[in-house]
Formats: structure tokens, sequence, C-alpha cells
């Protein structure tokens, strides 16, 4: 594109992918989630062009770029477009003080992966012409607008955690982040002598997106059920497995299974946050453990590359606990594993990996980082 060859960028802005150590798919049941930005980010580098409405995008890291017209914005046929073009949008909903601009996107971080690569997108784009364009939006505005960006123009009826913990980050800690009221708490994340390690998969299945939407209305099915006989509850957050029992058969097994892994996983992020704070390293990893099961059994959106890793972790001392993060189907597992340990595992794990499925295990250590930010 041509704006490269004259480039002088004005601002520089980073935006982190993320995990998330517990709290899966409870984001859009208004429950509990426990994630924190990663050093793995985007960095996206603007000037202005002194045009009206002319703006020109280019990807460093896929060698493409595309041009839209501020004042025409429509839906791409191209996956990564409707990202910028979703956010831009939704910004021209709240304001019209952005005019034409140019931008480059460069990231190192591998997109589906499940560490919310589209978060990092929305999220960094925002907080870019937010700055560049003085817009004055606050930083629970481009989360929630970048969250609607995604719904509208994307398709995946997401919920707030991604766009939450890319921007809110806090480095060395995890955000407890209640998904019904916003309030939210920075837990430290001490855990040494271990280290998190992610084991990208590598497999990131297509059905992901429909399956996460379905999903979606399977727990409102569940709530729909439940309000019958308790008409207060509005989500599964207000939901006990007592109150839960008692609709099996009405609800059938899939309701049912999917409506207790949310119950449970609520319980399981308190009991994380708990178990963080009095060092219980222990509890910490058996917690995971238990959440995979439940992704794998209850909710089934894992898949066979994240269990067989998962399951391969447990034949080691050194890993206290495992579980595939994010929004399922493959991605990235997180294992937290005992410093000395870490080359035996991983070396271990890339080599039954290949010979399972075939596939370059990539293995890379992450540390909980600060959100969004202006770096030049
Ligand atoms: C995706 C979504 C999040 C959340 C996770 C599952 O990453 O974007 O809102 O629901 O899946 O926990």
């Amino acid at each position: 594109m041509e704006f490269i060859e004259d480039f002088t960028p004005e601002l520089t802005v980073k935006s982190p992918g993320r995990i998330n150590l517990i709290g899966e798919h409870t984001d859009y049941n208004l429950g509990y989630v426990l994630p924190t930005a990663i050093e793995n980010q985007i960095t996206f580098r603007f000037q202005r062009n002194n045009s009206v409405s002319t703006c020109n995008l280019y990807s460093l890291t896929y060698d493409t770029g595309f041009t839209l017209d501020l004042n025409m914005i429509s839906k791409s046929e191209v996956e990564w477009e409707n990202y910028i073009l979703g956010v831009l949008n939704e910004i021209s909903k709240l304001t019209d003080r952005v005019k034409g601009f140019d931008c480059t996107v460069e990231s190192n971080l591998p997109t589906g992966s499940g560490l919310s690569s589209s978060a990092a997108l929305e999220c960094g784009l925002a907080y870019g012409l937010n700055e560049l364009f003085g817009l004055g939006l606050s930083k629970m505005s481009m989360v929630k607008l970048s969250q609607i960006a995604e719904h509208t123009y994307v398709g995946t009826q997401c919920g707030i955690m991604d766009q939450f913990a890319s921007v809110m980050s806090k480095e060395g800690h995890v955000i407890l982040l209640d998904c019904k009221s916003l309030e939210y708490d920075y837990v430290p994340m001490d855990i040494r002598p271990y280290k998190i390690i992610l084991l990208n998969t590598k497999v990131s299945h297509n059905l992901a997106s429909s399956e996460y939407n379905t999903r979606k209305q399977e727990c409102q099915k569940g709530v729909d059920v439940i309000r019958k006989k308790h008409p207060q509850v509005n989500s599964l957050r207000d939901v006990t497995l007592d109150m839960l029992r008692p609709h099996k058969n009405e609800m059938g097994q899939t309701i049912f299974n999917r409506c207790s892994f949310i119950v449970e996983e609520n319980r399981r992020v308190l009991a994380m946050t708990q178990a963080l704070k009095s060092s219980k390293l222990e509890e910490v990893g058996d917690l995971l453990y238990e959440a995979h099961d439940g992704i794998s059994k209850l909710y089934e959106v894992s898949c066979p590359e994240s269990d067989f890793l998962v399951n391969f972790s447990k034949d080691y001392d050194a890993v206290l606990g495992a579980r595939q993060t994010g929004g399922g189907f493959g991605g990235c597992t997180l294992n937290l594993v005992h410093e000395t340990a870490i080359d035996d595992f991983t070396t271990a794990a890339a080599k039954a990996y290949k010979d399972a499925f075939a596939i370059d295990l990539e293995v890379f250590e992450v540390r909980p980082s600060g959100g969004t930010r202006i770096v030049g």
C-alpha cells in the first residue's frame, strides 16, 4: 500500500492477547472470570492522513491491507477487516470526530489459538483512535463498543471477558471480574516456582463460532425452564445446583450438562481466587483439571487435541494442573509447570503430540501483563 512508503507514525499502541486462568463461558452467563493479558500483542501505528474520510489499514504480519471510507462502512467478505469495520461502525454511533487515518498492524499473537487476537485488534484500534482524535471515550466504553463490534460485524455473540482483559489487565495479576455488575478486583498471581506454559494445539475448528452461539442459546433454554419455578432468575449466575437438579428431565441431559458446568465453573472461579490468595498451589492445579473435565464432558467445547495434551500432563508431577483456555475447540492448553521441569515436560509433550497428530506443538511461556497502552 502506498502510505507505507512515507509513513511517519504519530502514535503507537500495544494491545495484548489474554489467557483465562479459569471461568470459561461464564461471562455471557453473567458469572465470574479470572483472565489476564499476556505479553504477546498487536502493535498499531497510526498517522492522520488529512483526508476527510479515507482510511488505509495494513497488516505487516500478513502483508495485506485495505482502504475504507468512513462514510460508507459495511461488512466485508474478508474476516479480519470486519473487526476494524465493526469498531469504526460502533465509534461512529458515538462521535463524528474520527477523520482519515493510516494504520499498520503487526502481531506476535497467534490467531485462532484461544488467546483473543480478535479483542486485541478491536481494542487496540479503539484505543488508538480515541487518542489520535481526542474522542474522550472511557476505557469501559472502548471495551463495550469492541464487544458489540464483534456481535454485529463478526457474528460471535461473545461475552465481555476478552475485551475487558485486553484493556484493563495489570502486570502480575489476574482480574476477578463479575460479569453481572462489572465490578472487578486484581488478584496477585504468584505461583512461584511454577510458570505458565502454553501449548498451542494449532487447531482451531471451524465450528467454534457457530457452536459458541449454540452454547449461549442452550444456557438461555436452561434459564427459561428454571424461571418457571424461580421467576427471580435472570441468568445462570442466579442458579445453584439444588435449583437446577429437579429440572433435569424437563430440560434434557444436554441442557442440564451445560447449565451444571456453568454453575460449577462460577464456584471454581471463586475457589481459585481464594486458593491464589492463600497460595494453595495444589488446589490451584486441581481446579484447572476439574474445569477441563467439565469443558470436555459437560460443555463439550474441547477437542481430541486439547484433551490429549491435558491428559498427557497428568503423568507429570511437575505439572500442577492444565486445561484448555479460551472459547474452545482447540487453541492453547494452559499448564502450570515447575520451573525446573519445563524443558523435560514440553519436549516430551511435543514428541507425543507429533506422534499422535502429526502436528508440531508450539510452546511458550506467558506472564500476567498490563492492558492496552500507548507506547509512543
Ligand atoms: C471467547 C469469548 C469470550 C468467552 C470465552 C469463553 O473467548 O470471546 O467472551 O465467552 O470465549 O470463556
